[in-house]
């Protein structure tokens, strides 16, 4: 699987941690920035990754800002990503197994180096069961374009 990943200031520590633990466990991951510790807005980076993971098939993201909501917030304005924060190994194992999350969204304020590894593990040892979670998550594609 090839992973994008990108952060915000505020995650930038956790993204050179989380791209190693991805590529330790065989993944390719590229890296869209921010390169250094100057602050950046965190939309600018979930943009970067949604658009990169949307125009390549098969690919997800990882996204890391200081509580991982607003990187959250920012991926699921992008019709087709699913993305889903998570702060631990259940939550990480059910947005692979029921929602086929494609965009793992970290919170480098909220979980230590411990917790995000075992989410990260959680998360690459799960896959989608389909099933009766299909068409939920078919329903939640076509919540993308909702306008009211
Ligand atoms: C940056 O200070 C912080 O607001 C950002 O990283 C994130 O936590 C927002 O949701």
């Amino acid at each position: 699987m090839i992973y994008y990943i990108g952060a915000d200031h505020a995650g930038i520590a956790i993204k050179t941690f989380v791209k190693e633990l991805f590529e330790d466990r065989g993944h390719e991951v590229i890296d869209l920035g921010p390169f250094n510790t100057n602050r950046v807005d965190y939309p600018d980076f979930a943009a970067k990754v949604c658009e990169a993971v949307l125009k390549n098939e098969d690919t997800k993201g990882i996204l890391i800002c200081g509580t991982g909501l607003g990187m959250s917030m920012s991926a699921n304005k992008f019709d087709g990503i699913r993305a889903a924060l998570c702060h631990n190994t259940f939550s990480a194992s059910m947005a692979r197994e029921h929602n086929d999350a494609n965009v793992l969204c970290l919170g480098e304020r909220v979980s230590g180096y411990g917790t995000v590894e075992s989410i990260v593990d959680a998360w690459n040892n799960s896959e989608f069961q389909g099933g009766r979670h299909a068409g939920r998550v078919d329903k939640i594609n076509k919540l993308g374009s909702c306008r009211i």
